[in-house]
């Protein structure tokens, strides 16, 4: 049995790494959030959500730091759900109707999910019974199936897609996703396999690119010339959004880079794939917790993402700025160019959702610094923003607010 395989009675567990463990954490911490946005809203909350993990795994992982478990991908969604409940203070699991769908190819993972982990987590017999779904299989071949109940049962899903290469899921596969009315993708992409093959020209897996991937006509500067200058993590990252934009059809994609351990390469991105924008500036705020790349040369070339301490450490790097708040200054003076540029550009002011819409997968500003930026060109009377035809005072921002100059700034600048 191999290291990253789980035995049907839990006895052999797959070793915790820390990248996954940052990916589970902005897991948890979205699904949490996800559910609070959307479940709160009072009497009229969304109720039915589907959580589809397509690549479950066993379910738990053994950590060698503690020497004790560590919950994998299925069992932190669970429980994220019912702390999104909890804090939401509406009754769990009645009236919400969710429900678990958990693929994986492997029978024995299936069954050291539901007879060992699941029970370790304190799951009961009944609550497995009645709210999750088993499906043992290729991904891409139970799939079709899935997606067809979803579309019968409505309300929300959430995709997470978790698999060890790249070829497993395929683009006609996201697509079909994104044509469900509320659907949402998480995805772990193998970046750093698919550009050694872009860089190997490996013919082996030129049909997958094509068919699979449908990448023909992307990352066509990817040369093994390029590798080695700091903007080459940066143009694979943009040709990544690139292409899931315009072949995956989603509106809004994100990106949290796990590098690897000691090199500069990116092993995989965590994509984020919604057509919502409070999906992606939720998202955000999750990425935003669990980075661990320091501002401005990092960002620009990785966006969010997730290297583990011991690099700092090993490479002699002294941590002694606090990653945050350089973080927090930098999405500010970002925001200066991109927002700023925006509104001091329109005469009438544009509202705050254009302002969201255009900018918000250009930066690694939260939805907070976007606030926080405002506030302070509003306190420093460069901008105003107005409400329902009058200039308001309010802190939190609704999307059709306008923000506009300030009137006597406007005169000055707009004279012509
Ligand atoms: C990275 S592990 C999943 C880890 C899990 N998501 C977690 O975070 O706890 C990938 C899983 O995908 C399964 N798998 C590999 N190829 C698959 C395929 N084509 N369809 C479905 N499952 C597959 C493997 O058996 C393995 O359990």
């Amino acid at each position: 049995m191999s290291q990253s395989e789980w035995s049907s009675d839990g006895k052999s567990l797959p070793i915790i790494e820390p990248h996954t463990k940052a990916k589970h954490k902005i897991l948890e911490e979205y699904v949490e959030n996800l559910i609070l946005t959307l479940y709160k809203k009072g009497r009229y909350g969304l109720k039915t959500f589907t959580f589809i993990d397509g690549f479950c795994g066993g379910g738990m992982y053994h950590d060698p730091s503690t020497n004790e478990l560590w919950e994998g991908s299925p069992l932190r969604i669970m429980k994220a759900v019912e702390r999104g409940c909890q804090k939401s203070r509406r009754k769990y699991p009645q009236p919400l109707d969710v429900k678990y769908i958990f693929i994986d190819s492997k029978t024995s993972h299936l069954e050291c999910l539901k007879n060992f982990s699941m029970h370790q987590a304190g799951f009961s017999e009944e609550f497995i019974r009645e709210n999750c779904q088993f499906e043992k299989g290729e991904f891409e071949n139970v799939i079709n199936s899935v997606l067809l109940n979803l579309g019968l049962r409505k309300g929300h899903s959430l995709f997470f897609l978790d698999p060890f290469g790249w070829s497993h899921v395929s683009m006609s596969t996201i697509r079909k996703i994104n044509s469900l009315s509320k659907s949402e993708i998480i995805y772990t992409y193998m970046i750093d396999p698919i550009a050694r093959f872009i860089e190997q020209r490996n013919d082996a897996q030129l049909s997958n690119f094509q068919n699979i991937l449908e990448a023909d006509g992307y990352y066509l500067q990817a040369k093994p010339s390029m590798i080695k200058s700091p903007e080459y993590q940066c143009y694979l990252r943009n040709e990544t959004m690139r292409l899931f934009r315009d072949k995956g059809r989603f509106n809004y994609i994100f990106t949290f880079s796990l590098i690897s351990r000691g090199f500069t390469r990116v092993i995989y991105y965590l994509i984020h794939m919604s057509n919502n924008l409070t999906a992606l500036e939720v998202m955000k705020e999750s990425f935003w917790k669990e980075n661990t790349l320091d501002y401005e040369y990092y960002f620009e070339l990785y966006g969010y993402g997730f290297r583990s301490i011991d690099f700092y450490q090993e490479n002699q790097i002294d941590l002694k700025f606090d990653i945050n708040q350089g973080n927090e200054s930098f999405c500010i003076s970002k925001l200066d160019n991109e927002v700023g540029a925006l509104v001091e550009g329109s005469q009438d002011g544009i509202s705050f959702q254009e302002i969201s819409e255009q900018t918000m997968q250009t930066n690694p500003a939260s939805r907070k610094h976007y606030l926080e930026y405002l506030k302070q060109r509003r306190e420093a009377g460069d901008f105003e923003i107005i409400r329902d035809g009058k200039i308001t005072n309010s802190r939190d921002l609704k999307r059709t607010d306008i923000v506009r100059i300030q009137r006597n700034k406007q005169l000055f600048l707009f004279r012509f």
